[in-house]
């Protein structure tokens, strides 16, 4: 086995990251990749991150030649371009513009449960700006109910870009808003992600307890 060329900045709680490990486990180049730790949060910045990701954000990817990799979805697609088996994102036609579209459709409840997270966990309560937390519970409510009417059986098909996007936001609905019992309003995603929850590479990158 050859030492790792690539560094990723990493913390086990956010749903970005973990859909990026889900790849690395999926497509087999875990090996290929250190992991470095970033404890973060909107208002306490990690001083290192930001010298590579000027956002301040995770995951940022480091390649072996120092250039800095950021998003998520810029990380997924470079390290889905490095592996040999069958590509988790479409490369071309119809496919690639439908998978990336519901992967964004995910990407979006990550972002409403992160603000809501970020909101509720960080600014004191009787500053809390209830209309806009109602907003973006919408955001996620409308999202949950086009992937249950709409989505289930291409989720089915194959654990793609878009049902691992899919995966780490209703992972991260559990971990961080179990309040919200999305499983109640949704049969068939709650039956389909208690499935591929069993996944090596699922169950390898659940969010800490
Ligand atoms: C969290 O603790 O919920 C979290 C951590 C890093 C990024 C996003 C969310």
């Amino acid at each position: 086995m050859s030492a790792p060329s690539m560094t990723l900045f990493h913390n086990p709680a956010s749903p970005y990251v973990r859909k990026v490990m889900v790849l690395l486990h999926e497509t087999g180049q875990l090996d290929r990749v250190t992991l470095q730790h970033s404890q973060l949060t909107p208002v306490s910045p990690d001083a290192t991150l930001n010298q590579d990701n000027p956002l301040g954000k995770i995951p940022a990817l480091r390649l072996a030649d120092g250039n800095v990799l950021y998003d998520s979805r810029v990380i997924l697609d470079y390290l889905d371009q490095q592996h040999v088996g069958n590509p988790l994102i479409p490369r071309e036609g119809s496919a690639r513009w439908r998978r990336l579209t519901l992967a964004a459709l995910a990407d979006g409840i990550m972002d409403a449960s992160v603000m809501i997270r970020y909101e509720l966990a960080l600014r004191a309560p009787e500053k809390h700006w209830d209309q806009w937390l109602d907003a973006q519970r919408e955001k996620i409510r409308r999202a949950l109910a086009v992937l249950e009417a709409d989505a289930i059986a291409e989720l089915t098909s194959h654990f793609d870009v878009a049902a691992i996007s899919v995966a780490c936001a209703l992972g991260y609905l559990d971990f961080r808003h179990p309040d919200l019992e999305w499983r109640k309003t949704h049969p068939q995603l709650s039956a389909w992600f208690t499935e591929v929850s069993l996944r090596p590479s699922m169950l390898a990158t659940q969010p800490p307890v």
